[in-house]
């Protein structure tokens, strides 16, 4: 899909499809407005009769408009006449108009929609996230079906041109927009991949083809032997009752004049199935333990998009790989193992295998890679899930302008984050009797002590926790599937730097 921008008033510009909004007291925005003049109120007259009510993401076909030149022209709903729309509404009209382009089957749509005015967002933001939802709306996974569904002959994923209408040029808004749906798309199918397919041996494949595509990438892979004779005994603990072999992958991006620059650095769990190990959970929807690497793949989906955005910083993407399986050789209940940093761990529940995995890439990272920053990226705990639902991310750091940056990143990419405590009080629910540490701390508060672990091994480094155990994936059902998430949060939250 090309994006561009155009100044063109929506009577003469020569496009195949136009859209344009009116909203639910029948207002028309400026460029609605002179097609209604050209169309001797036809669009209007539409609204008065009942047959669009303008509501936030209606949309309605029409052809052949007179006194126009475009051949469809798609009217969309901007909701509330009383208040400037929320974000998320806006986002709402951004899909639907989108949805509609893709139905109509045009190549080529411009998109009137500055008019519209968004709370606290402007111009820029409408037409990235605008970006972002026309190349969503093309998003399938058909790479598993026998007959895939684009080869089907009405399926169209054909839309070649997107044409952002406004004042201003908006041009870098809406290759932003693009590179993050990039990056959304690359993590969606990773996480979407079945478990079969998407090993640790896969990701790493994924990770050294970016490299060889890009050539802006550098990628080293840390094998489980490496590990093993490094010391990185919490890892292992979990990888060594699987066949697949774990990994380490790392992703170099050098964006800084200087390369001795600090790098930020984003970490991602990449368990590619999570049986739970010896701690084996129980059966139903257990398939969905292969979105335990939705982490790992949203640091793939960013380094993706940071290829196409260059930013003028160094950057590491981080991937701690492994299955966590039941087997002869597989961790038990009790078990105590030494982690890389030294410190031992009591493992009382085979199923909390992400802080075992990233303990030591932790570990790993602060003393080899000297990162400026660290995001590590989880979905780590069904706890998390019961207190955020699947609408924000769980951000734990003690770093108060970490946090402040994370924050303004989820606002503006509408990926959104809620802080939960990471605080001292509750590690004495980590006290293990027979190590340093045992990884579980109860049934309180679970998402914090599983922080509160993680913390253990960040002592002195600038360093924050997501965890996305309720946004990374759809539960169930006909909506089941990887979201992207936080890929668009993590591209801001890195541009800004
Ligand atoms: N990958 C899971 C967390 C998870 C569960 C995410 C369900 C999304 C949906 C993680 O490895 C896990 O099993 N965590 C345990 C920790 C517990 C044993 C302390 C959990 O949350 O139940
Ligand atoms: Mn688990
Ligand atoms: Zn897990």
């Amino acid at each position: 899909m090309q994006f561009s921008t155009t100044q063109e008033s929506a009577t003469e510009l020569a496009a195949s499809c136009i859209v344009v909004s009116i909203n639910d007291k029948g207002q028309l925005s400026n460029a609605a407005e002179s097609i209604n003049t050209a169309a001797d109120d036809y669009l209007t007259d539409i609204f008065d009769s009942g047959d669009f009510s303008g509501k936030t993401g209606e949309t309605l076909m029409l052809v052949k408009v007179p006194g126009i030149t475009t051949q469809r022209l798609i009217l969309v709903g901007s909701g509330s006449a009383e208040k400037d729309i929320s974000p998320k509404d806006f986002i709402k009209i951004a899909e639907s108009a989108a949805a509609a382009i893709k139905k109509s089957g045009a190549l080529q749509a411009a998109l009137y929609l500055e008019d519209i005015a968004v709370a606290n967002k402007d111009n820029a933001w409408k037409a990235e996230q605008t970006a972002i939802a026309c190349e969503n709306a093309l998003y399938l996974f058909d790479q598993t079906k026998s007959k895939p569904a684009r080869e089907a002959e009405d399926y169209s994923d054909s839309i070649e041109n997107i044409v952002w209408a406004g004042e201003a040029d908006l041009q870098s808004a809406l290759e932003k927009g693009q590179a993050i749906a990039r990056g959304v798309s690359v993590a969606k199918d990773l996480g979407n991949m079945p478990p079969n397919i998407c090993t640790p041996t896969y990701l790493a494949e994924q990770a050294i083809a970016l490299a060889a595509e890009t050539g802006l990438v550098e990628t080293t892979i840390i094998d489980e032997a490496e590990l093993e004779a490094m010391g990185a005994g919490a890892f292992v603990s979990v990888s060594k009752g699987s066949t697949e072999p774990g990994k380490f992958i790392i992703m170099k991006y050098q964006g800084a004049d200087d390369a001795n620059e600090a790098p930020h650095l984003i970490l991602g769990k990449g368990i590619t199935f999570d049986t739970g190990g010896i701690s084996l959970k129980p059966g139903a929807g257990m398939d969905e333990m292969k979105f335990d690497m939705c982490g790992a793949a949203s640091v793939l989906g960013t380094m993706v998009a940071l290829t196409e955005l260059k930013p003028k910083i160094n950057i590491i993407g981080m991937i701690t790989t492994a299955e966590n399986m039941p087997a002869g050789n597989a961790s038990k209940p009790g078990d105590v193992v030494t982690t890389l940093s030294g410190k031992t761990v009591e493992i009382l529940n085979t199923d909390a295998e992400g802080r075992l995995v990233l303990c030591d890439a932790l570990t790993y990272a602060i003393d080899n890679l000297k990162p400026a920053s660290i995001v590590d990226i989880a979905t780590l705990t069904g706890a998390c899930m019961m207190a955020l639902g699947t609408v924000n991310s769980g951000l734990f750091t003690e770093d108060e302008s970490l946090a402040a940056e994370l924050q303004q990143a989820a606002t503006h990419s509408h990926d959104k984050v809620w802080r939960l405590p990471l605080e001292d009080d509750y590690q004495e629910q980590l006290d293990s009797n027979f190590a340093d540490i045992a990884n579980i701390g109860g049934r309180l508060a679970g998402s914090t002590t599983a922080a509160c672990f993680l913390a253990r091994f960040t002592e002195g480094q600038s360093w924050a926790h997501l965890d996305i155990a309720g946004t990374a994936w759809h539960s169930g059902g006909k909506n089941k599937g990887s979201t992207g998430r936080p890929v668009p949060l993590l591209v801001n939250y890195l541009l800004n730097k």
